[in-house]
């Protein structure tokens, strides 16, 4: 009989320690180190398992491997079957991770209802009911749709076993508990043990495996690390929770790339996707508006036009005046304040600052900086912009304007929905976009061709 010993776990990358220590020597993260029972015995068969995780074999010569056999099947849905390359491969394992209510169930309900052949949903989070009342409003109560409300691990595997499905998704992993793992529900050895024991199972049987993982507030999976080398795929469902916006990235892929983006509405009856992102975003715009300017920004491969806001306001009091920036980073906020102080004697040290970015994306590129900028000095003047002008390019610290990649593919973007002009970098080649192209070199010059220079 093995001897359970007590260790210290790191919940970010799941190494054990004999003492508590602040910092995890493993992956240098804070306070992460909690208290685990380690069962020498059950380590070892985990670990066996992890070995085992491509389906067991011999050599081949590698033309004569049946590639056919891992092609992508279709989900149903679209946006998701963009994200994924064009499906689910068989045997392939997918983690969905997101903040809670995002909809990742929802999502996953839906995928489940176009599916054909029976399919297995493990809901370890929520009762039958709830999940039939959920599927009743999403349409997707159909015969050959099993529902297993369970937490149990070995029960879920003899559920497998016995419906025999095409298609398998864990609600989520976890709340899954293998009883024969000492440890508590969500620990890290529990998740790593449960989500090792469900990937055999895929790769034994052939059969695509959906687990659904909870992030943590830090944004990251709960036992991230250990759970992303044991699937085939990351997929992050991300939104403002205020929003209808929902954004589904790949962030490992190991059947494809991880650039393509999905892009989906929470609506009354589900998620629906959005082919057409832009029009969405610019809905609501209204033109004219000081402090207004249309981005064209790149999201993976897709293109998207977004609208960034902001507004400035004199402030008289001796406290640093407010800078806040939503959807965009608030340290390049005030690198780009600084930067149109210093280079276009645009000081805004007396104003309180707010920037947004429109419909609850994040923009995380640089390609926006020049946009944020003329977006700042049309507020603080007071004058509109162009109504037919998009702006794009990254500044420097000289005030310098710089290249940003895919300057076709927005340009193309930005001509589709009607916009007529854009300010590029100098060096651009925007030669067949169907856009009139004003080049700047520099901040002072993008400022004026957009007509905002003090009178
Ligand atoms: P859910 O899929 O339960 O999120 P998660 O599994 O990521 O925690 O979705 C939760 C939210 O979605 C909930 O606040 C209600 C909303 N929702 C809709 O707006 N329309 C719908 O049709 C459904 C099913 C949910
Ligand atoms: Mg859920």
């Amino acid at each position: 009989m093995a001897r359970l010993r007590l260790v210290h776990r790191c919940s970010e990358c799941g190494a054990s320690f004999p003492k508590w220590t602040g910092q995890c020597s493993g992956c240098g993260a804070w306070n992460t180190l909690v208290e685990d029972v380690e069962d020498p015995a059950e380590t070892a068969a985990t670990l066996a398992a992890g070995m085992s995780l491509v389906a067991p074999g011999v050599a081949t010569r590698i033309g004569e491997v049946d590639a056919l056999a891992g092609r992508p099947v279709s989900t149903g849905i679209d946006e998701l079957d963009r994200v994924l390359g064009g499906g689910l491969v068989p045997g392939s394992v997918t983690l969905l991770g997101g903040e809670p209510g995002i909809g990742k169930s929802t999502l996953l309900l839906q995928m489940l209802a176009t599916a054909s052949g029976p399919v297995l949903y493990v809901s370890a989070e929520e009762s039958a009911r709830q999940v039939r009342l959920r599927a009743d409003r999403l349409g997707a109560v159909r015969p050959d749709l099993w529902l297993l409300p369970e937490t149990s691990l070995p029960r879920i595997v003899a559920a497998i076993d016995e419906i025999a499905p095409v298609l398998v998704v864990v609600d989520s992993i976890q709340t899954v508990l293998d009883p024969e793992l000492g440890s508590a529900p969500g620990s890290v050895v529990q998740v790593r043990g449960c989500a090792h024991r469900l990937v055999q199972e895929a790769k034994n049987r052939h059969v695509p495996l959906v687990l659904v993982g909870h992030v943590t507030k830090e944004g990251g999976l709960a036992g991230p690390r250990v759970l992303e080398h044991v699937v085939d795929t990351v997929l992050s469902f991300e939104g403002e929770r205020h929003h209808a916006l929902r954004l589904l990235r790949a962030v490992k892929h190991r059947f494809g790339s991880t650039n393509d983006l999905g892009l989906f509405e929470m609506t009354g009856e589900g998620l629906r996707g959005v082919p057409d992102a832009s029009t969405l975003f610019l809905g609501d715009r209204t033109a004219g508006i000081a402090g207004s300017v249309v981005v064209p920004t790149i999201e993976g491969q897709r293109p998207l036009l977004v609208e960034v806001q902001a507004l400035t306001n004199r402030v008289s009091s001796a406290a640093p005046p407010r800078r806040s920036a939503q959807g965009l980073d608030q340290g390049r906020l005030s690198m780009l304040l600084a930067v149109l102080e210093r280079r276009a004697h645009v000081s805004l040290s007396d104003h309180e600052v707010y920037a947004s970015v429109v419909g609850g994306v994040r923009l995380g590129e640089p390609g926006a900086d020049l946009g944020l900028c003329l977006a700042l000095v049309s507020a603080v003047l007071d004058v509109p912009l162009p109504a037919d002008l998009v702006v794009i390019g990254e500044v420097g610290l000289a005030g310098e304007v710089r290249q940003v990649g895919h300057l076709d593919r927005r340009l193309a973007e930005a001509s589709r929905l009607g916009f007529a002009t854009a300010i590029v970098p100098s060096g651009a080649d925007a030669g067949r976009a169907g856009v009139r192209a004003l080049r700047a070199a520099t901040l002072t010059e993008a400022l004026g061709h957009a007509g905002l220079t003090r009178a």
